[in-house]
């Protein structure tokens, strides 16, 4: 990638619940601001598209407004338009899409589309000093993604293994729930987990390393137990059930990252998207001694725009 001097670009993100825009000159990250709907959402225990997209559409202008404002840039001078056109739920797409085609025909900038979870895929080299070391493997693992990438480069781009049912966060956030513990579920079992506890066998004996991921088993395993132990009254240790699930989703995620690096002969495995932020994963991703382990920065695992605008650069 060349880019330009004083070339600005702005990226745009509003897949799920952030509303997010970052600003780019010369090839660095020079600021973002990204605002949430999540404390909408708590009640309802996830995502209502609705409520997200409403919000997108409430306050889109309003920060990308601020954006400019803060950095003293004037509209015009913005060169590049990135914007997530896909994955996402689709009324909230809708709005970033909208916003994006109109600031572009307005203003003359050129419009890049990209697909945001190769934003996760490259999020552990924003505003870094290592570039990836291509082919590598990528994990991508959020709340409505699990998938290994083998990319080549940073257009050839190859899907290893996707799962076929519920993503690694979703079922975070619905044992959570199950559990009272709000959503989203995630960063609150992160922060109890305790591997003396993880001591349950949520069907741990049925993963396989060389299928494709599926975590409805282990979901519906988990929420049995849950509602049994509430139906008989129970005691709900919450410490144990939830390192337990913790420590064998997260081991089979990484027993699979491991297989398919070894399969393909990489030596460098990035790792991005929500559930990139779990202290167990990264701490055991990382024991794989033989690869070099990339890992998003904590500000850059959820959705937000900055990884947009990184990932479209380089498109250029
Ligand atoms: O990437 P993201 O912000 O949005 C999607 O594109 O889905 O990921 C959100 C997901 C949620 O399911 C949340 O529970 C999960 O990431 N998450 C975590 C942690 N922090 C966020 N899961 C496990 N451990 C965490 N520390
Ligand atoms: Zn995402």
């Amino acid at each position: 990638m060349i880019l330009k001097k004083n070339e600005i670009l702005i990226g745009i993100e509003t897949s799920c619940d952030e509303t997010s825009v970052s600003l780019m000159i010369n090839g660095k990250i020079i600021d973002e601001i990204t605002t949430s709907s999540m404390d909408k959402q708590f009640v309802y225990g996830g995502v209502v598209p609705e409520i997200a997209t409403r919000y997108h559409q409430s306050n889109i202008h309003k920060i990308f407004k601020s954006l400019l404002d803060n950095n003293n840039i004037n509209i015009s001078e913005i060169t590049n338009i990135v914007y997530t056109a896909n994955p996402g739920l689709p009324g909230c797409l809708h709005v970033g899409s909208c916003f994006a085609k109109t600031l572009s025909n307005l203003i003359g900038a050129k419009l890049i589309p990209i697909n945001h979870l190769y934003g996760h895929l490259f999020s552990p080299y924003i505003n870094s000093d290592i570039e990836p070391n291509f082919p590598l493997l990528g994990l991508v693992i959020s709340g409505g993604h699990t998938v290994i990438y083998l990319a080549k480069s940073y257009r050839d781009i190859e899907i290893l293994n996707t799962t076929q049912d519920d993503a690694v966060g979703e079922v975070y956030d619905k044992v959570a729930r199950a559990l009272g513990m709000g959503y989203p579920g995630g960063p609150k079992i992160d922060k109890i987990f305790n591997i003396s506890k993880a001591n349950i066998n949520f069907l741990k004996n049925n993963f396989q390393v060389d299928k494709q991921f599926s975590f409805s088993g282990i979901k519906t395993s988990v929420l049995n137990y849950i509602n049994i132990a509430k139906q008989k009254n129970n005691h709900l240790d919450i410490e144990t059930i939830s390192s337990s699930f913790q420590k064998i989703i997260i081991d089979e995620v990484i027993r699979k990252v491991n297989y398919y690096a070894k399969l393909h002969n990489v030596a460098t495995i990035s790792v991005g998207g929500g559930v990139a932020a779990n202290n167990y994963l990264r701490s055991e991703i990382k024991k794989n001694a033989c690869k070099r382990i990339d890992i998003s920065k904590l500000k850059y695992t959820g959705d937000q725009a900055s990884m947009i605008v990184w990932y479209g650069s380089k498109l250029i």
